[in-house]
């Protein structure tokens, strides 16, 4: 199965920022473990702090991939593109959070990736991304 990861704004300083929300780890070294972890799924990373290039990596993969698994970071309080185009594809799309985002402000309890995601995965630390790809497999 070919799963993609699509990663939004300030993920790419994960081990570097907040790390009392986000922990010390960055994601290119939780990648490698979750390849490890995972050899049966053909799975890929893509990262961007810009949210057209999200869309359009959204909609590159879209169509064929088995599943996304989307960390939209605060995009997911404001995108209605994003949301947009999760509804135009036909591949499943898992939202995920680090942190969980209903004990933060106010603001991030709003999201415009929930109403259109298969599920919602928040709140377990990079384990998120962890359940997301077992909840694909079944
Ligand atoms: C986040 C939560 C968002 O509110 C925040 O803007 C992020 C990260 C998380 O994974 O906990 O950048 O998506």
């Amino acid at each position: 199965m070919k799963l993609m990861i699509i990663n939004g704004p300030n993920l790419n300083l994960l081990g570097k920022r907040e790390p009392e929300v986000y922990g010390n780890t960055t994601f290119e070294e939780y990648f490698k473990k979750l390849k490890q972890k995972f050899p049966e799924v053909e799975l890929e990373y893509f990262q961007s702090n810009i949210e057209g290039e999200l869309i359009q990596k959204i909609q590159e993969v879209g169509f064929d991939y088995g599943g996304i698994i989307l960390n939209a970071a605060a995009y997911t309080h404001t995108s209605v593109g994003i949301g947009d185009a999760i509804k135009a594809v036909t591949t499943p799309v898992i939202e995920v959070h680090i942190s969980n985002t209903h004990q933060r402000e106010e603001y991030r309890h709003v999201s415009y990736i929930s109403p259109v995601a298969k599920g919602v995965i928040l709140g377990f630390g990079l384990q998120s991304y962890d359940l997301a790809i077992q909840s694909f497999l079944g």
